[in-house]
C-alpha cells in the first residue's frame, strides 16, 4: 500500500485486475525489468522526491515500479484525462506503494488539482509527457521548483514547447530531450503509434481498413508509422504535410501527397498527428464526404477543431458507441469523431505496446540517474540523452529479442578514421 493517504483512484478493488495487467507488461519489457533490478540493488534515487505527469498504463506502472525500486518517492498524476487505466492506478496503490492521483474521465479541474499536487510534493526530478508539469512549475507553482535537478520529458510536442522555453530565455532548470533519444523517437513515435493508433481506431469502430482512403496528416516519426501500418491493412494512404522535405519523402514512400483541402473531399478516415493547433478545420468539415472518420492521435485534443464542428453541426450524438461521437451537419452529411478528439490510441486503446515501451522507459529511468549524478553541474538547457545511454538500451534491447550484430575489424575501423586508404 502506499505510504500516503493522499492517493486518488477510482477504486481500489479494481487492483487485483491491474495487477494481472502490469505483470503482463512486465512480459515484455525485459530492458526496464533489467534496470529495475539493478536500480533495486544500486538505489541511485534514493530519498529523491520525484514526480511524474505520464499516461498512467500497465507500462508506465513498470517505470513507476523501477523508480521506487531505484529509492525515489514517487507520485504519479495523468498527463491525459481520458489515458488513465484505473486498475492499474489502483494496483500501483494498493500493491506496489506508488502513491498515485489519476481517475479515467477526470475533468479539468481535478486533472490540474493533481498536477498541483505534483508540484507541492517539492520534487527534485520531473517527469513529463507534454511538459505540463514544467509549465506549472513555471506558472502559479512556481514556488515550489526551487529543488529540482532537472526534468525528463518523454514527447515531441513537450519538447517544442521547452525549446520555445529555452529559445525565450525563460527555462528555470535543466530539462532532457527523452524523446529525442534514438532508443526512443525511432521506436516509440514509428512503430508503437503506427501500431496503437491503428488499434484505437478499430477498436472505437471495427472498420474494415482495407481498401479504405486513409488520411494522415502529418509525416513526422509518428504520421510514417500510422502510414505504414494503415498501408499495411490494406489502406490506400494519402499524406498531408506542410514541411517540403517531409512532403517530398512521403511521396517518394510511394504515398500520394495532396493539400488538406483536397484531400477532405476523398477520405474516409482522417489521423492528424502534426502536434499543431486546427490541422482539421471548419473548411474540412464542410467538404468531407458522409460518414466519414476523424481522430488525432497527436499529443493534445487541439488538432481537430471540434467547437466550430460542434458550432456548424445541427445535431451533435455523444457515445453512439463507446469512444465515437457523430456531428449531424446541416446538409445531412454525419462525421465520426473518436475519443473527442484526444489521442486515439489512448483514448481508445491502451497506447503503445509494451515491448515498445520498455526501450523509451529504460532510457527515462537510465536518463534520469544520469541526472542525478550531474546535480549542480547540468547547464539550465535542453539537454540530449547521452549517447552511451541510448546505445546501452540498444544493445539491451537486441539481446533481450536475441539478436547479435556484427563487430568492424580493426582493418575497418582503421579505414573509417582515415582519409587516404583505399580510395
Ligand atoms: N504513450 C503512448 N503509449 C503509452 C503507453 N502504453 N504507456 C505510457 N505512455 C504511452
Amino acid at each position: 500500500m502506499a505510504k500516503t493517504k493522499d492517493y486518488h483512484v477510482k477504486d481500489l478493488k479494481l487492483a487485483t485486475e491491474g495487477k494481472r495487467r502490469i505483470l503482463w507488461a512486465d512480459n515484455n519489457m525485459p530492458v526496464l525489468a533489467q534496470i529495475r533490478e539493478r536500480f533495486g540493488k544500486e538505489k541511485p534515487l534514493k530519498g529523491r522526491r520525484m514526480s511524474a505527469c505520464l499516461h498512467v498504463t500497465a507500462e508506465t506502472a513498470n517505470l513507476a515500479r523501477t523508480l521506487a525500486a531505484g529509492g525515489a518517492d514517487l507520485l504519479l498524476v495523468a498527463s491525459n484525462p481520458l489515458s488513465t487505466q484505473d486498475d492499474v492506478a489502483a494496483s500501483l496503490v494498493k500493491d506496489f506503494g506508488v502513491n498515485v492521483q489519476a481517475v479515467k474521465g477526470e475533468d479539468r479541474k481535478t486533472y490540474y488539482s493533481h498536477i498541483q499536487n505534483a508540484c507541492k510534493h517539492r520534487p527534485t526530478v520531473t517527469m513529463d509527457d507534454g511538459a505540463d508539469l514544467v509549465n506549472a512549475l513555471h506558472g502559479d507553482m512556481s514556488d515550489y521548483g526551487d529543488s529540482i535537478v532537472a526534468s525528463m520529458e518523454e514527447t515531441t510536442t513537450g519538447v517544442i514547447r521547452l525549446r520555445a522555453m529555452d529559445d525565450h530565455g525563460v527555462l528555470k532548470f535543466p530539462v532532457f530531450a527523452v524523446n529525442d533519444a534514438m532508443t526512443k523517437h525511432l521506436f516509440d513515435n514509428r512503430y508503437g503509434t503506427g501500431q496503437s493508433s491503428i488499434d484505437g481506431i478499430i477498436r472505437a469502430t471495427d472498420i474494415l481498413m482495407a481498401g479504405k482512403t486513409v488520411v494522415v496528416i502529418g509525416y513526422g516519426w509518428c504520421g510514417r508509422g500510422v502510414a505504414t501500418r494503415a498501408e499495411g491493412a490494406g489502406a490506400n494512404v494519402i499524406i498531408c504535410e506542410t514541411d517540403p522535405i517531409r512532403a517530398l519523402e512521403a511521396a517518394m514512400d510511394g504515398y500520394r501527397v495532396m493539400p488538406t483541402r483536397q484531400a477532405a473531399a476523398i477520405g474516409d478516415l482522417f489521423i492528424t498527428v502534426t502536434g499543431d493547433i486546427h490541422v482539421l478545420d471548419r473548411a474540412h468539415f464542410k467538404k468531407m464526404k458522409d460518414g466519414a472518420i476523424v481522430c488525432n492521435s497527436g499529443h493534445f485534443n487541439v488538432e481537430l477543431n471540434l467547437e466550430a464542428l460542434t458550432e456548424d453541426a445541427k445535431k451533435v450524438n455523444r457515445g453512439i458507441r463507446e469512444n465515437v461521437d457523430e456531428y449531424i451537419l446541416p446538409d445531412g452529411r454525419r462525421l465520426f469523431v473518436l475519443g473527442e478528439g484526444r489521442l486515439v490510441n489512448l483514448a481508445c486503446a491502451e497506447g503503445h505496446p509494451a515491448a515498445v515501451m520498455d526501450m523509451s522507459f529504460a532510457t527515462q529511468a537510465l536518463t534520469t540517474s544520469h541526472a542525478i549524478k550531474q546535480e549542480g553541474k547540468l547547464d539550465v538547457k535542453v539537454h540530449g540523452v547521452p549517447k552511451k545511454i541510448d546505445e546501452e538500451v540498444a544493445w539491451l534491447k537486441l539481446k533481450s529479442m536475441g539478436i547479435k550484430i556484427d563487430k568492424l575489424t580493426s582493418e575497418q575501423k582503421k579505414y573509417l578514421a582515415s582519409f587516404d586508404m583505399g580510395t
